[in-house]
């Protein structure tokens, strides 16, 4: 399907992996992005944002690896963010070169205030900007989007002038960011309005939107902007982002899949049409929604609209009352459409491993043979402890062993003595990067802490723990546990996640997961590249 010739569907963009990322401590490696970029995929999103190649070596391997294995025939395009020059536009094709499909996304800010204080350029040199450098990108690739950041605080006149430009050096999707999350509904959807009517060539491009959740509008700014004229959405997984996020994925596609009378004739057909509005297979949702917090530890919040835990959980006794009645009395829409199943009991102790790998494939994980041997020894552990194990128990597992990195720090005993009148006490093994076998024990005000202090001992990297959160994957004494949690070294974020029956487990294999990417990036000493936070003149690494 070609997400360019169609105007009578919505284009679902997804950008967790560039702008998602640049949410405080969701850095992800280039395996967890590749795992993710797999998942989006099978979700049936048409565009992957898969980074920024000209912020670090990192981000490059990662977008050329997706558009490698990702970026088949029929896969989603991938696109490749980068700023009006012409290194980083060179840096994002070559990136992108492994694609069968890809996407050039180059930006410039057009609001005044961008102009005077981050660009210190006049008008007249940002419209040459954008269309020098629209037309660069078209000289390497096909498909190139073009945005002006802060659209939603330009002058419109200015901004109609810059697309017009844009179109002509040939965009073929023009992307309007609320960059700061300031328009009201009604404005955003006037100021798509605008560009429809007054942008001559217009008819040339897509429209799409991008908008961030600073005062909580970007799904509803986003749903107006498709009333609209707007085609393309450029949404994010959880709604995770710069700041307050960006507008969530989740919510977007429910809305226009549960109101779609309401909005089918927007789009130029009748109302009651069923042709769905978008490609996404909803009942990958829940699962996207589950490894994309896993794995960025960006915690879901319980009330969350669509996949929080409490989403489709009913509290009351007169709505529980009424759900047993009929569910239409307070459902919109049924759980399984998001994939989320009453945790099904698939597997238990005399499983084998073919049951295993199969029900694996059949969740959309594909694994090698050295990963599966893994999960499978933690997949018999698990079934000696819980005797019914549940599709997310199986998640759990599996996500589990994604995030850890086997070159860095590996925890391979952890003890813990406490109790209310004891002193906590741990004590801990870890496998250093260079092979050793290191042994140190703390005290602490409780066993976590223990362990966290009896770890520091041994990896010594200084960090203060900022959060620490357990939830259990299922109901049950017996269940998982899940710990998440974030550190800070400077003025940098890591997070690290981990499931175990024995939360103290979890605790410190989560804690060696983050302090594993601390010291990962230490390693590679990568400056931590914003592409909106930096001028046009700013120099990175550049990759040959
Ligand atoms: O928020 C924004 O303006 C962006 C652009 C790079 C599209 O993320
Ligand atoms: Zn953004």
């Amino acid at each position: 399907m070609n997400a360019q010739s169609s105007n009578d569907r919505i284009i679902i963009f997804d950008t967790t992996l560039r702008d998602g990322e640049q949410s405080p401590g969701a850095t992800l490696n280039v395996d967890e992005k590749l795992t993710i970029a797999r998942q989006l995929a099978r979700l049936g999103v048409d565009v992957i944002e898969a980074g920024f190649p000209y912020s670090s070596p990192g981000d490059f391997e990662a977008v050329q690896k997706i558009a490698q294995t990702v970026g088949t025939p029929d896969g989603p395009i991938i696109c490749g963010l980068a700023r009006a020059t012409k290194q980083d536009i060179q840096t994002a094709a070559e990136a992108l070169k492994p694609a069968a499909r890809s996407r050039i996304h180059t930006f410039i800010a057009t609001s005044d205030i961008h102009l005077k204080y981050k660009l210190k350029k006049n008008r007249d040199e940002v419209l040459a900007i954008a269309e020098e450098m629209v037309s660069f990108a078209k000289s390497l690739v096909d498909d190139v989007e073009f945005s002006p950041e802060d659209a939603g605080r330009s002058d419109p006149e200015f901004l109609y002038a810059v697309l017009e430009r844009a179109i002509a050096a040939g965009a073929t999707t023009v992307n309007i960011p609320d960059t700061v999350g300031y328009l009201t509904p009604s404005e955003f959807g006037a100021l798509i309005r605008g560009i429809k009517e007054n942008v001559p060539n217009i008819d040339q491009a897509i429209i799409s939107v991008h908008g961030h959740n600073d005062l909580g509008l970007a799904v509803a700014n986003f749903l107006e902007a498709v009333k609209n004229g707007a085609r393309q959405l450029e949404c994010t997984i959880n709604g995770i982002g710069e700041r307050a996020g960006n507008a969530a994925l989740e919510e977007l596609v429910m809305a226009l899949y549960v109101r779609r009378q309401y909005y089918n004739p927007f789009l130029g057909r009748p109302a009651d049409s069923e042709e769905p509005l978008t490609n996404i297979d909803t009942r990958q949702l829940y699962k996207t929604s589950r490894l994309v917090s896993n794995l960025t530890g960006m915690l879901v919040q319980p009330n969350k609209a669509i996949v929080g835990a409490n989403a489709f959980a009913h509290e009351s006794g007169i709505h529980q009352d009424g759900v047993l009645k009929n569910k239409l009395t307070y459902e919109i829409m049924d759980a399984q459409l998001i994939g989320l199943t009453d945790n099904q009991i698939v597997l238990g102790k005399l499983s084998g491993r073919n049951a295993f790998r199969s029900r694996l494939k059949e969740l959309g994980f594909e694994l090698t043979d050295q990963e599966l041997n893994k999960a499978f020894i933690r997949f018999k552990e698990l079934a000696d402890k819980k005797k019914e194990i549940s599709d997310r128990d199986l998640e759990a597992i599996v996500n589990d062993e994604i995030q850890q990195s086997p070159d860095l720090f590996k925890l391979e005993l952890v003890q813990v003595s406490c109790g209310d009148h004891a002193c906590p006490t741990a004590t801990v093994t870890l496998r250093t990067p260079d092979g050793k076998e290191l042994t140190d024990a703390a005290t602490g005000t409780g066993p976590v802490d223990a362990v966290y202090k009896a770890i520091n001992r041994v990896v010594n990297v200084p960090n203060q723990l900022i959060e620490f959160s357990v939830q259990s994957v299922t109901a049950g004494i017996d269940a998982i546990g899940e710990v998440t949690i974030r550190l800070r070294y400077d003025d940098r974020f890591f997070s690290g996640h981990a499931a175990n029956t024995d939360i103290i487990v979890a605790s410190a294999q989560a804690y060696i997961n983050a302090l594993n990417r601390l010291y990962a990036a230490l390693q590679r000493q990568e400056p931590q590249m914003n592409p909106q936070h930096s001028a046009l003149e700013d120099v990175t690494p550049v990759i040959s």
